[in-house]
């Protein structure tokens, strides 16, 4: 099960009062929906929405015991806006982002998120969404390839990795994640593949993003945010690549600027030592946060 990171950290940004409302943008498990349901009540409630109907089902199931205090959506966090003029949620006192992929996604989907074992490569947050990563990997051309591996992943061999799945589909079509992680491996160089980060972690990166359009949801759901935040409201985000940390970094930034936020962590917070020890999957989370003027 997916263990929340940063927890502490989130409730101590986010400033969790008794009676507050916050919404939860990425609810997975329901681990940081619960930790500030602790905190907020008796009266204070959550709005909770996660992509994933499984993830929105296993949030639910959670955070059962607060009732009628938490409502969980299915939604992209790129309509926020909207989700929460429909649900009527209102004195919206914070809004968290934990995003990327939750335990869940790896461990148990089937739907081809780890390189770790043999699935099919799917990699949609939602089923319903019609763009898996089969059909970029066996349709999209070299062109289009080599810029998802380095504008999505930052990877540096992204055009020879590029240029081995064209000449691989052309025998046989690319369906199951072990079958792409020797793809990446009979493309990229042998140093690459003796270091410490896995040589598939960068592409596997950039495909997930591309499938499920995820830097550009981010650049949507800032702004609405910002906008549907009562004054004086906290936006927390714990980002877990370095794309993702510099769309909001960036945002911040330029809304300080304007006079519309407060940057509340000059640097970005990160785990401890201890905690990575824990939990190793929040070894590379950072988190910022801002408060609205
Ligand atoms: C790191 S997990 C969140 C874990 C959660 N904080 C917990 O404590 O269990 C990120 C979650 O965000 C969801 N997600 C990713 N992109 C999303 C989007 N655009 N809209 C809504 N949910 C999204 C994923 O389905 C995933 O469950």
């Amino acid at each position: 099960m997916h263990i929340p990171v940063l927890k502490e950290e989130v409730i101590q940004y986010l400033d969790v009062k008794p009676n507050d409302n916050f919404i939860d943008a990425t609810c997975g498990n329901g681990g940081h929906s619960a930790a500030i349901l602790e905190k907020n009540g008796p009266k204070g409630k959550v709005l909770a929405i996660d992509r994933s109907p499984e993830q929105a089902e296993n949030c639910k199931l959670k955070t059962k015991s607060y009732g009628a205090r938490i409502t969980t959506v299915c939604d992209n966090f790129a309509n926020l806006a909207d989700i929460a003029g429909r649900e009527s949620f209102k004195n919206i006192k914070g809004i968290l982002f934990d995003l990327g992929v939750s335990s869940w996604h790896l461990e148990e989907s089937g739907r081809g998120f780890s390189f770790q074992k043999s699935e099919p490569l799917d990699m949609r947050f939602n089923p319903e969404n019609q763009l898996t990563a089969q059909k970029i990997l066996n349709f999209w051309s070299k062109p289009e390839l080599t810029k998802m591996f380095k504008d999505y992943g930052e990877e540096r061999f992204g055009e020879r990795i590029a240029q081995e799945i064209v000449n691989s589909r052309q025998a046989k079509p690319i369906t199951d994640t072990l079958q792409l992680v020797e793809v990446i491996r009979r493309a990229v160089p042998g140093f690459y593949k003796r270091q410490k980060i896995h040589f598939a972690t960068k592409a596997f990166q950039a495909l997930r993003v591309a499938v499920n359009q995820e830097l550009a949801n981010i650049e949507k759901v800032l702004p609405q945010a910002l906008d549907i935040l009562a004054a004086e409201g906290r936006m927390v985000v714990i980002s877990f690549q370095s794309l993702e940390d510099r769309i909001a970094k960036n945002f911040f930034r330029e809304k300080a600027k304007e006079g519309k936020l407060e940057i509340l962590t000059k640097k970005p917070i990160i785990p401890s030592l201890r905690e990575i020890k824990a939990n190793p999957r929040a070894r590379s989370a950072k988190l910022r946060a801002a408060i609205k003027k």
